[in-house]
């Protein structure tokens, strides 16, 4: 049975780790997501944007990720990222998606506040959890795009005022990562993490986890996040290794061996990510 990340995340917070959440597209990236974590005995969270969703279908995803449950010992979230409907959700979350993003980081804390109760309290009626974003994280997400001069450090008296009053499960940190690739290195604010950290009780969420530096993560994963979130990584290597073997191999027709390459590369960076998080054998 697909589990919500309250007890994976609990632990990962414990025992100072971090738990990977993969943005997956459809059957072969779920599956290479899920069977990788299995090797490498992880928990992982499968997520999908709305865009994702909406092109994959909400319940084949529950579908292919409850079946993934029945072949895998390890503990699997299916979560909802960045949902701006509240209706969506309500939807997705009935058809069996275990945790839910709500980003209401676009509007002002009070109105934040408010939609992000709304979805708690249906959510957790229904047995899921909920993450939100307080800050606003920079770059290109889906259909979700933040110019960089509107990004917004979380702060940690609001994140802590946030969280008391919204009842999350989970909360998403802006401390200097962006979504999607980075133009230089990114630069994390640490010491606001550790303020974070120290007024809040729930598990952190690091969004943007893509191009940023292994010992940057590694430094957020030791400052308290525990829930990493990674897409672009695993895009890229997917299409550039489907883009070479069509160069090598320009009549090919077959989605079994066109596709293959892609999720052997991918599957190279799930095992990556998962060894930075230090979940390997944590399931
Ligand atoms: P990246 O594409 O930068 O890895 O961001 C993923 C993310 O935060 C999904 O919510």
């Amino acid at each position: 049975m697909l589990v919500t990340t309250k007890e994976m995340l609990a632990k990962a917070q414990k025992e100072n780790y971090a738990v990977p959440a993969f943005n997956i597209h459809n059957l072969e990236t779920l599956r290479v997501v899920v069977e990788t974590a299995a090797e490498l005995k992880s928990p992982v969270i499968v997520a999908g944007t709305p865009g994702t969703i909406e092109y994959a279908g909400g319940d084949y995803l529950v579908a292919i990720a409850e079946t993934a449950t029945k072949k895998h010992d390890i503990p699997i979230a299916l979560h909802l990222d960045h949902f701006e409907n509240i209706d969506k959700i309500k939807e997705y979350v009935n058809a069996g998606f275990t945790s839910a993003m709500i980003d209401a980081s676009k509007e002002d804390f009070e109105n934040n506040i408010n939609t992000v109760k709304k979805v708690v309290e249906y959510a957790h009626a229904k047995g899921s959890v909920v993450e939100a974003e307080l800050g606003k994280l920079g770059g290109v997400e889906d259909d979700l795009v933040v110019d960089e001069k509107d990004a917004m450090y979380t702060n940690p008296d609001s994140a802590k005022e946030f969280v008391e009053r919204t009842g999350i499960d989970s909360l998403a940190v802006a401390i200097g990562t962006a979504h999607g690739l980075y133009k230089g290195e990114p630069k994390l604010d640490f010491e606001r993490l550790k303020e974070i950290r120290s007024k809040v009780d729930v598990p952190l969420v690091l969004h943007g986890a893509s191009d940023v530096p292994e010992n940057l993560v590694k430094e957020a994963i030791k400052f308290g996040i525990c829930k990493v979130n990674i897409a672009t990584d695993l895009k890229i290597p997917f299409s550039d290794a489907v883009k070479q073997y069509f160069k090598e191999n320009p009549d090919a027709n077959d989605p079994r061996k066109y596709m293959t390459p892609g999720k052997e590369a991918m599957k190279e960076v799930v095992i990556a990510k998962i060894k930075m998080c230090g979940s390997e054998n944590k399931a």
